[in-house]
């Protein structure tokens, strides 16, 4: 599903992939173990295409996302991603969160907040929370109104 050949990623000049290979299938779950800043979250971003990798491969599903130095332009690879700390804005309600990327770009006010209901309902969260404050809200569904946010767009 996710396969990864000889990556590399340095900041200045320093080097926090260092030819890493990975190699995991589909339908099943994964986790990336390490101390605190050993490249875990700079792996990932390298996979979500957030970071660009100095050299290696990334392929999903048997396509080449990443190679030669570049990634693929307009792949149809879709992924999911939580982020490791919230990214939800404290002063806007979880409905204007989830919709937020909506909302800049001009959509109308019902179609914003009806369309963050359903996203919300996808993650398992009920209209109840949808004018609440982040900070109202439990740590996991924090977590699941960002991803509900993320991932559906
Ligand atoms: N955008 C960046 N610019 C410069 N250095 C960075 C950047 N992102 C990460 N680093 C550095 O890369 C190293 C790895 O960071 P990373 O965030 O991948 O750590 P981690 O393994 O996820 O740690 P933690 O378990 O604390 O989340 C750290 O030394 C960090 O300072
Ligand atoms: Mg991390």
């Amino acid at each position: 599903m996710i396969k990864i050949e000889n990556l590399h990623k340095y900041f200045e000049n320093k080097k926090v992939l260092n030819g890493v290979n990975l190699d995991i299938e589909e339908g099943t779950s994964s986790v990336i173990i390490g101390g605190s800043g050993t490249g875990k979250s700079v792996l990932i971003k390298c996979i979500l295409g957030l970071l660009t990798p100095e050299e290696g491969k990334i392929s999903i599903k048997n396509n080449f996302i990443f190679e030669n130095g570049k990634f693929k332009k307009n792949s149809k690879i879709k992924i999911g991603m939580l982020f490791q700390g919230g990214a939800l804005f404290d002063s806007l309600r979880i409905w204007q969160n989830v919709s937020f990327y909506n909302i800049q770009n001009g959509k109308n006010k019902k179609f914003c907040f009806e369309d963050a209901i359903l996203n919300l309902e996808k993650v398992g969260l009920s209209k109840d929370v949808v004018n609440l404050y982040p900070s109202e809200l439990s740590g996991g569904m924090q977590k699941k109104s960002c991803f509900s946010k993320g991932y559906f767009h």
